[in-house]
Protein backbone atom coordinates (compact mmCIF):
# COMPACT_ATOMS: atom_id res chain seq x y z
CA UNK A 1 0.00 0.00 0.00
CA UNK A 2 2.80 2.20 1.53
CA UNK A 3 4.75 1.36 -1.95
CA UNK A 4 1.52 2.29 -4.36
CA UNK A 5 1.56 5.50 -2.79
CA UNK A 6 5.12 6.43 -3.51
CA UNK A 7 5.24 4.94 -7.04
CA UNK A 8 1.81 6.75 -7.59
CA UNK A 9 3.01 10.24 -6.22
CA UNK A 10 6.46 9.76 -8.03
CA UNK A 11 4.54 9.01 -11.43
CA UNK A 12 2.19 12.31 -10.85
CA UNK A 13 5.24 14.56 -10.20
CA UNK A 14 6.78 13.35 -13.24
CA UNK A 15 3.99 14.24 -14.99
CA UNK A 16 2.78 17.31 -13.70
CA UNK A 17 6.29 18.89 -13.80
CA UNK A 18 8.12 17.89 -16.21
CA UNK A 19 11.75 19.19 -16.34
CA UNK A 20 13.00 17.88 -19.71
CA UNK A 21 16.23 19.38 -21.47
CA UNK A 22 13.46 19.92 -24.31
CA UNK A 23 10.94 21.97 -21.86
CA UNK A 24 13.87 24.07 -20.79
CA UNK A 25 14.71 24.73 -23.98
CA UNK A 26 11.80 25.89 -24.44
CA UNK A 27 10.51 28.29 -21.78
CA UNK A 28 13.96 29.38 -22.37
CA UNK A 29 13.44 30.25 -26.12
CA UNK A 30 10.23 32.09 -24.73
CA UNK A 31 11.69 34.09 -22.00
CA UNK A 32 14.46 35.41 -24.07
CA UNK A 33 11.97 36.34 -27.13
CA UNK A 34 9.47 38.52 -23.88
CA UNK A 35 13.04 40.02 -22.63
CA UNK A 36 13.84 41.16 -26.48
CA UNK A 37 11.26 42.87 -27.14
CA UNK A 38 11.28 44.48 -23.59
CA UNK A 39 14.73 45.47 -24.19
CA UNK A 40 14.07 46.59 -27.84
CA UNK A 41 10.88 48.84 -27.07
CA UNK A 42 12.70 50.46 -23.60
CA UNK A 43 16.22 51.03 -25.53
CA UNK A 44 13.86 52.48 -28.33
CA UNK A 45 12.17 54.76 -25.97
CA UNK A 46 15.38 55.94 -24.15
CA UNK A 47 17.28 56.96 -27.37
CA UNK A 48 14.34 58.65 -28.71
CA UNK A 49 13.90 60.96 -25.88
CA UNK A 50 17.71 61.65 -24.94
CA UNK A 51 18.45 62.78 -28.11
CA UNK A 52 14.94 65.23 -28.71
CA UNK A 53 15.48 66.44 -25.15
CA UNK A 54 17.81 65.49 -23.21
CA UNK A 55 18.35 63.77 -19.57
CA UNK A 56 16.33 65.51 -17.55
CA UNK A 57 13.14 64.68 -19.67
CA UNK A 58 14.10 60.92 -20.33
CA UNK A 59 13.60 60.17 -16.45
CA UNK A 60 10.57 59.38 -17.30
CA UNK A 61 11.05 56.69 -19.64
CA UNK A 62 13.49 54.90 -16.88
CA UNK A 63 10.94 55.78 -13.84
CA UNK A 64 7.46 55.04 -16.29
CA UNK A 65 7.93 53.29 -19.42
CA UNK A 66 10.30 50.61 -18.42
CA UNK A 67 7.63 49.51 -15.32
CA UNK A 68 5.30 49.78 -17.39
CA UNK A 69 6.40 47.69 -20.30
CA UNK A 70 6.84 44.91 -17.75
CA UNK A 71 3.46 45.14 -16.23
CA UNK A 72 1.99 44.98 -19.84
CA UNK A 73 4.39 41.81 -20.31
CA UNK A 74 3.54 40.31 -17.24
CA UNK A 75 -0.15 40.57 -17.64
CA UNK A 76 -0.07 39.35 -21.53
CA UNK A 77 2.04 36.21 -20.62
CA UNK A 78 0.93 35.48 -16.63
CA UNK A 79 4.72 35.94 -15.57
CA UNK A 80 6.72 38.07 -13.27
CA UNK A 81 8.65 40.14 -15.19
CA UNK A 82 10.62 42.90 -14.03
CA UNK A 83 14.38 44.61 -13.81
CA UNK A 84 16.40 44.22 -10.77
CA UNK A 85 19.91 45.51 -9.36
CA UNK A 86 22.08 44.80 -6.52
CA UNK A 87 22.52 48.39 -6.34
CA UNK A 88 18.75 49.90 -6.56
CA UNK A 89 17.34 53.49 -7.50
CA UNK A 90 13.48 52.51 -7.06
CA UNK A 91 13.40 49.59 -4.03
CA UNK A 92 9.87 48.96 -4.56
CA UNK A 93 10.35 47.48 -8.12
CA UNK A 94 13.77 46.99 -8.11
CA UNK A 95 15.14 44.82 -5.36
CA UNK A 96 16.19 41.37 -6.00
CA UNK A 97 14.75 38.24 -3.71
CA UNK A 98 17.09 36.03 -2.85
CA UNK A 99 17.34 33.80 -6.23
CA UNK A 100 18.01 36.74 -7.96
CA UNK A 101 20.35 38.14 -5.89
CA UNK A 102 22.88 35.07 -6.73
CA UNK A 103 22.46 35.16 -10.07
CA UNK A 104 23.26 38.89 -10.11
CA UNK A 105 26.44 38.11 -7.71
CA UNK A 106 27.07 35.40 -10.05
CA UNK A 107 26.79 37.87 -13.28
CA UNK A 108 29.37 39.94 -11.73
CA UNK A 109 31.74 37.60 -11.42
CA UNK A 110 31.39 35.83 -15.51
CA UNK A 111 32.36 38.78 -15.86
CA UNK A 112 35.69 38.54 -15.54
CA UNK A 113 35.42 35.97 -18.87
CA UNK A 114 32.41 36.84 -20.36
CA UNK A 115 30.60 39.50 -23.03
CA UNK A 116 27.61 40.80 -20.91
CA UNK A 117 25.33 41.20 -23.76
CA UNK A 118 24.52 38.13 -24.04
CA UNK A 119 24.79 36.70 -20.43
CA UNK A 120 21.74 34.86 -19.15
CA UNK A 121 20.91 32.44 -16.62
CA UNK A 122 17.69 29.82 -16.46
CA UNK A 123 16.77 27.56 -13.91
CA UNK A 124 13.64 25.66 -12.40
CA UNK A 125 13.46 25.97 -8.70
CA UNK A 126 10.72 24.60 -6.58
CA UNK A 127 8.85 26.69 -3.58
CA UNK A 128 6.21 26.01 -1.29
CA UNK A 129 3.31 26.54 -3.91
CA UNK A 130 5.27 25.07 -6.57
CA UNK A 131 7.66 25.12 -9.47
CA UNK A 132 8.62 28.19 -11.27
CA UNK A 133 10.65 28.56 -14.38
CA UNK A 134 13.46 31.15 -13.44
CA UNK A 135 14.93 33.12 -15.83
CA UNK A 136 17.38 36.36 -15.57
CA UNK A 137 19.44 38.03 -18.52
CA UNK A 138 22.53 40.91 -17.53
CA UNK A 139 21.68 43.97 -18.62
CA UNK A 140 24.61 45.82 -19.39
CA UNK A 141 25.73 49.70 -19.23
CA UNK A 142 25.93 51.41 -22.17
CA UNK A 143 27.51 54.97 -23.16
CA UNK A 144 23.33 55.88 -22.97
CA UNK A 145 22.92 55.03 -19.10
CA UNK A 146 26.10 56.92 -17.64
CA UNK A 147 24.00 60.48 -17.85
CA UNK A 148 22.16 58.86 -15.09
CA UNK A 149 23.76 56.11 -13.67
CA UNK A 150 27.36 56.75 -13.86
CA UNK A 151 30.02 58.49 -12.16
CA UNK A 152 29.49 61.77 -10.04
CA UNK A 153 31.60 63.79 -13.04
CA UNK A 154 30.34 61.62 -16.11
CA UNK A 155 25.96 61.92 -14.78
CA UNK A 156 24.19 64.92 -16.63
CA UNK A 157 22.67 68.41 -14.94
CA UNK A 158 19.83 69.18 -14.38
CA UNK A 159 19.49 64.84 -14.44
CA UNK A 160 21.43 64.63 -11.51
CA UNK A 161 19.40 67.11 -9.61
CA UNK A 162 16.01 65.82 -10.14
CA UNK A 163 17.24 62.01 -9.54
CA UNK A 164 18.38 63.65 -6.18
CA UNK A 165 15.51 64.97 -5.13
CA UNK A 166 12.97 61.86 -6.61
CA UNK A 167 15.52 59.37 -5.01
CA UNK A 168 17.39 60.49 -1.83
CA UNK A 169 18.40 56.85 -2.03
CA UNK A 170 19.37 56.26 -4.78
CA UNK A 171 21.95 53.76 -5.21
CA UNK A 172 22.27 53.22 -8.94
CA UNK A 173 25.32 55.79 -9.96
CA UNK A 174 28.92 55.31 -10.06
CA UNK A 175 28.74 52.31 -12.85
CA UNK A 176 31.06 52.64 -15.78
CA UNK A 177 30.67 51.58 -19.53
CA UNK A 178 30.76 47.70 -19.87
CA UNK A 179 29.27 47.04 -16.10
CA UNK A 180 26.22 45.16 -14.94
CA UNK A 181 23.35 47.75 -14.32
CA UNK A 182 21.57 44.63 -13.42
CA UNK A 183 19.33 42.21 -14.96
CA UNK A 184 15.77 41.48 -16.44
CA UNK A 185 13.97 39.00 -14.34
CA UNK A 186 10.97 36.36 -15.45
CA UNK A 187 9.20 34.05 -12.95
CA UNK A 188 6.81 31.35 -14.86
CA UNK A 189 4.62 29.41 -12.43
CA UNK A 190 4.75 25.94 -13.92
CA UNK A 191 1.66 24.61 -12.47
C1 LIG B 1 17.48 59.93 -17.86
C2 LIG B 1 17.98 59.17 -16.77
C3 LIG B 1 18.20 57.70 -16.95
C4 LIG B 1 18.89 57.09 -17.96
C5 LIG B 1 19.55 57.72 -19.16
C6 LIG B 1 18.88 55.67 -17.66
N1 LIG B 1 18.20 55.44 -16.48
FE1 LIG B 1 17.94 53.65 -15.58
N2 LIG B 1 16.82 54.50 -14.14
C7 LIG B 1 16.51 55.85 -14.08
C8 LIG B 1 15.49 56.05 -13.07
C9 LIG B 1 14.84 57.38 -12.70
C10 LIG B 1 15.24 54.78 -12.49
C11 LIG B 1 14.25 54.42 -11.38
C12 LIG B 1 13.06 53.72 -11.99
C13 LIG B 1 11.92 53.48 -11.06
O1 LIG B 1 11.51 54.41 -10.37
O2 LIG B 1 11.44 52.34 -11.05
C14 LIG B 1 16.08 53.83 -13.20
C15 LIG B 1 16.10 52.48 -12.93
C16 LIG B 1 16.80 51.55 -13.65
C17 LIG B 1 16.79 50.13 -13.39
C18 LIG B 1 15.93 49.38 -12.37
C19 LIG B 1 16.62 49.08 -11.09
C20 LIG B 1 16.74 50.27 -10.19
O3 LIG B 1 17.87 50.72 -10.01
O4 LIG B 1 15.74 50.76 -9.64
C21 LIG B 1 17.62 49.57 -14.31
C22 LIG B 1 17.95 48.10 -14.45
C23 LIG B 1 18.13 50.64 -15.14
N3 LIG B 1 17.62 51.83 -14.71
C24 LIG B 1 18.99 50.45 -16.20
C25 LIG B 1 19.35 51.45 -17.09
C26 LIG B 1 20.15 51.21 -18.27
C27 LIG B 1 20.73 49.86 -18.68
C28 LIG B 1 20.25 52.39 -18.92
C29 LIG B 1 20.90 52.64 -20.27
C30 LIG B 1 20.46 51.85 -21.37
C31 LIG B 1 19.55 53.39 -18.13
N4 LIG B 1 19.00 52.77 -17.03
C32 LIG B 1 19.47 54.72 -18.45
C33 LIG B 1 17.02 56.86 -14.88
C34 LIG B 1 17.77 56.65 -16.03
Amino acid sequence: MKLHYLVAAAFSTSIAFPAHADDMAKYQDEARKVIKEFATQLGGELKKEMEANGPASSIKVCRDIAPAIASEASRKNGWHVSRVSLKVRNPLLGTPDAWEQKVLTDFDKRLEKENPANMDFAEIVTEPQGKYFRYMKAIPLQDVCLKCHGTDEVRAQPAKDTLATEFPHDKATGYTLGQIRGAFTIKRPLF
